[in-house]
């Protein structure tokens, strides 16, 4: 009895002493509760400055944006391929997962071996490698005749900017091939896999391991918004709100990063804890210097770390008897998976023992004791190390969330968390300890990471898909140069049409003689009253000419034309007019005044004289009743007579592309040609009169108003013209009518836009799928709205709060779409003004029997003067069109209030010479 005491005693005084000695030796790595706290706020800081903009580039934690934007919702489907690759073991797998909401994963998967001359010999080797393996499993598994959507779960630290594409910023771990680091792991291995060519298969995601296990268990558990590995490496990934990323634009939800928290110390971060093993360690390693947390925690390491500490305590005579063995000496020896087995609960002593004696040593059952409590503190150190930046993770996700309690799921794999038999639960307890407000469950990934690889693929190719879809809309509104020629040569053909006497009445592009025969020679003056109505907004304008000095200085007001007056009566219309001509002129103190009146009436009127405009018929937004057939000048003189109040001398009427010209040419007399991209569209030049068959004259030149609006109502434009642009016209007031305008003007464009935005929301693949109240109302989409998405300096962001400003409730995938079909729309209405300018500079060119044509073209119109890229477009198009014309556009700065002005005062001057005869 006595001796069994005694024997007991011994034991545990033996066991005792053991553990003093070890615990004396290590005494550095044993981590007190409050030195996790402070290496936990540590991390906290370091998480934020990898975050950070301006900090992220010399942030050892790197906090990489992986472009994982959610969990699985049980909707993924599919069947695709796998690579698991950078852990322990190398994986090629087939996934199906399963269909609708069954939530069902089959795997099919085969292992290959990665030996050290493929992991560290010649990056483009490794990449064959990895693709011959790839067409292996296909050839074994019969799926050589699939096309299969690919995930590659790639466990290195790799700069995404989008999910297919991955950027190796080093290699770490045992891996270390030539030439790799900064290039696309994806493209690389693209390009391996098109070597075969029997295979075809699509890489559509790169993740890391953390992401992949996170996903893998989230499936199942869908608190689970961390991962962790804790395997050969060791790094953790979990969900961040995305206004908390600045590497990545946008602020809506949440993005998966990876923290690389491997790499926490690699600024010196944690010398303070760091021991002389450590060191030691770190100076042998494939990567000094580099991943210093992570050689104090990980598989990789663990065991050698052991080794270290073992061979120094031996030469301190503190182990085996003072005696060393040539594999103690040797680097690699004692692996993780030893120091497992050595602390095993039972059979922990007697492996010890065992794996000892492979070592070469003769260890007594103190050395054992010892060796065991060595393991013990380094494994401890490794799960209190890990439990510290996982609990700084919890605390910035309780503290994202502002909640007093978190609860959530952590998942997590690696061979080292599976195969010690302490660590898991010492791993929870330190952080439970750490993080008493948060409720964790740690969620073992049963099944790898590739499970959750197959559900970001399933994602990625449902958006891949719908990418397709996009794209094919969007190709509608893309014009080849061929189209483009096409649509010059039409357009040719029309201005012919329209000047000639037998297909005139008949022509689409009306060609209307304006009676403006000559451009300003400077010699006007005067004072003149003018109108401009028929763009965007209506003014009244007192314009003063001055002759000599080309100076004109003028007085506007603009006013508003309610709708209900724009598609009244004409009574209506002109009285409004009439009242706010009398409004101005009160206004300017002129009451009573009797001016000479030059009006700009911007729709399609026949003229016999510059005084007589027969309205043909109402464009744009106007629809008031009695006007069509009538004479303008008529209706607003009645107008003034029924108001008597005042009288005008009405003396021109003038197009707004008229005015624009005259406006331009008072300051360029090479200017010929007027523009007008805004409200409406359209242009006016000056031409021939001989080559105008319905005036007798032959001498000299006149302006010709083409109303180009009109080109392809005869249906010569239907090849180009989409479903959307039927559907507005349809829409309009004037159907059938207008159709090239309708393609290219402002008051049409943004409903263009509307439309394929409706039509995309109907597809699935904007805005959640709901078409919303104001999605349908029509006109939403002003000009200036498509101007400012379209601007380059806009941020997405902007872009987004633009959209929500008209009350569409958009993400940011929906406003990069938006923007793009903004960008086709308005893209193809700018190339189809540069077909229409190419064909008249063309026509000039021919007419003249020049070489070369020089000549300058006056433009006016929100759309041209508003939108970011129209006028590049629409230039680079002459210029393709037209290499022969040098063609140069000046921006209307007065509008075409002054040029009406000046066509007044020669029209005045003209008037009174006559008289005079
Ligand atoms: C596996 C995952 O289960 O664990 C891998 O499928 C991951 O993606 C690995 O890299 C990590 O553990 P280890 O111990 O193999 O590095
Ligand atoms: C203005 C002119 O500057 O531009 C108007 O003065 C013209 O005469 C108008 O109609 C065209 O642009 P928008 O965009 O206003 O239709
Ligand atoms: C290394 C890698 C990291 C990976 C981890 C676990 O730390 O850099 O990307 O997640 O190992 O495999
Ligand atoms: C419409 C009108 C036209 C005008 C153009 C620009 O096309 O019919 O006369 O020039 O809009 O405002």
């Amino acid at each position: 009895m006595f001796a069994v005491h005694l024997m007991a005693f011994y034991c545990s005084k033996l066991k005792e002493d053991q553990i003093k000695k070890v615990d004396r030796f290590l005494y550095h790595m044993r981590l007190s509760d409050e030195t996790l706290l402070d290496i936990m706020a540590r991390f906290q800081a370091e998480m934020q400055k990898g975050l950070g903009k301006d900090t992220n580039p010399t942030a050892s934690v790197k906090m990489l944006p992986t472009f994982v934007r959610a969990i699985p919702d049980g909707s993924e489907n599919g069947e695709f391929l796998s690579l698991d690759f950078g852990g322990s073991k190398f994986r090629v797998l087939k996934v199906q997962v399963s269909e609708a909401g069954k939530r069902k994963v089959q795997m099919e998967s085969q292992f290959y071996p990665t030996p050290n001359e493929i992991i560290r010999g010649n990056g483009s080797e490794l990449f064959d490698y990895i693709a011959d393996c790839l067409a292996d499993f296909m050839k074994t598994r019969g799926l050589k005749h699939k096309k299969l959507p690919l995930g590659l779960t790639f466990s290195f630290p790799c700069r995404q900017t989008k999910l297919e594409e991955g950027i190796l910023l080093s290699w770490t771990k045992k891996f270390k091939a030539r030439g790799v680091q900064d290039t696309d792991v994806v493209s690389c291995l693209t390009k391996a896999i098109r070597k075969h060519k029997d295979i075809d298969v699509d890489i559509l995601a790169l993740v890391n391991d953390t992401v992949g296990t996170m996903m893998t268990c989230a499936y199942d558990d869908p608190y689970c918004e961390v991962g962790v590995i804790i395997g050969t490496g060791t790094n953790a990934c979990y969900m961040e709100d995305m206004n908390n990323i600045d590497l990545v634009e946008g602020d809506e939800g949440r993005m998966c990063i990876s923290t690389e928290w491997g790499a926490f110390g690699d600024d010196g971060a944690l010398e303070d804890i760091r021991t002389e093993f450590d060191r030691e360690l770190d100076l042998g390693s494939l990567n000094p210097g580099k991943q210093l947390f992570e050689k104090m925690i990980s598989g990789l390491y663990l065991g050698e770390l052991v080794r270290i500490i073992l061979l120094k305590m031996a030469k301190a005579g503190l182990l085996f008897g003072g005696k060393k063995s040539s594999a103690l000496h040797t680097k690699g020896k004692i692996e993780t998976r030893h120091v497992a087995a050595m602390e095993k609960y039972k059979e922990g002593l007697a492996n010890t023992r065992e794996i000892l004696t492979d070592l070469g040593l003769e260890p007594s059952e103190a050395d054992c004791i010892a060796v065991q409590h060595v393991c013990t503190i380094v494994s401890f150190r490794s799960a209190n190390l890990c439990a510290t930046t996982l609990a700084a993770i919890l605390t910035r996700l309780r503290e994202n969330k502002k909640l007093v309690r978190l609860r959530t799921t952590v998942g997590v794999d690696g061979t080292l968390y599976k195969i010690h038999p302490q660590y898991p639960k010492r791993l929870h307890k330190v952080v439970r300890r750490l993080v008493p407000n948060c409720d964790v469950r740690f969620l073992l990934s049963e099944s790898g990471s590739t499970k959750g690889a197959a559900m970001v693929t399933a994602v990625a190719s449902r958006v891949q898909a719908q990418r397709k879809q996009i794209d094919h809309v969007l190709a509608l509104f893309r014009l080849t140069p061929e189209q483009l020629k096409d649509v010059q040569g039409k357009m040719r053909t029309e201005f012919e049409n329209g000047l000639r006497k037998d297909t005139h009445l008949t022509a689409t592009v009306k060609m209307l003689p304006t009676y403006v025969c000559g451009m300003p020679d400077g010699t006007e003056k005067g004072k003149f009253l003018a109108l401009d109505l028929g763009g965007t907004n209506f003014r009244v304008l007192l314009v003063k000419i001055r002759s000599g000095r080309r100076s004109v200085r003028m007085y506007n007001k603009i006013f508003a034309i309610p709708l209900e007056i724009m598609q009244g009566t004409g009574e209506e219309l002109f009285d409004h007019i009439v009242q706010c001509i009398a409004d101005f002129l009160d206004y300017m103190g002129l009451k009573g005044a009797q001016l000479p009146l030059g009006f700009t009436f911007s729709f399609p009127c026949r003229q016999t004289s510059i005084d007589k405009a027969t309205l043909i018929e109402w464009t744009k937004g106007f629809k008031a009743t009695d006007c069509e057939g009538e004479d303008m000048v008529d209706m607003l003189r009645e107008a003034i007579k029924r108001r008597n109040e005042f009288d005008l001398d009405i003396v021109a009427v003038v197009n707004d592309t008229v005015g624009t010209m005259m406006t331009c040419g008072h300051e360029d007399p090479n200017c010929e040609i007027g523009l007008i991209a805004g409200t409406g569209s359209n242009m006016c030049y000056m031409e021939e009169m001989r080559n105008i068959e319905l005036l007798e004259e032959d001498e000299g030149k006149m302006c010709i108003n083409t109303e180009w609006g009109g080109f392809g109502d005869n249906g010569c434009l239907d090849d180009i013209r989409t479903q959307y642009d039927k559907e507005v016209d349809e829409g309009s007031l004037n159907p059938g009518k207008q159709r090239y305008e309708k393609m290219t003007s402002g008051m049409y464009l943004g409903e263009i836009v509307r439309q394929i935005l409706i039509d995309l929301t109907k597809q699935g693949l904007l805005f959640r799928g709901q078409i919303s109240e104001r999605l349908r109302t029509r006109g939403i989409f002003e000009t200036k709205f498509l101007s400012q998405i379209e601007s380059d300096r806009l941020a997405l962001l902007q872009v987004r709060r633009i959209l929500q400003q008209l009350g569409l409730d958009s993400t940011c995938e929906d406003s990069i779409v938006v923007k793009e079909v903004c960008g086709a729309v308005s893209r193809r209405a700018a190339q189809l003004y540069g077909a229409g300018l190419a064909a008249i500079v063309e026509k000039r060119r021919e007419d003249q029997g020049l070489e070369y044509l020089n000549i300058t073209v006056g433009v006016d119109g929100t759309l041209y003067k508003l939108h970011p890229h129209f006028s590049r477009i629409l230039q680079e198009t002459v210029k393709e069109l037209a290499p022969r014309c040098d063609v140069t556009l000046i921006l209307s700065e007065d509008g075409s209030g002054k040029g009406a002005a000046l066509i007044t005062a020669v029209a005045k001057r003209l008037q009174q010479a006559q008289k005079e005869k």
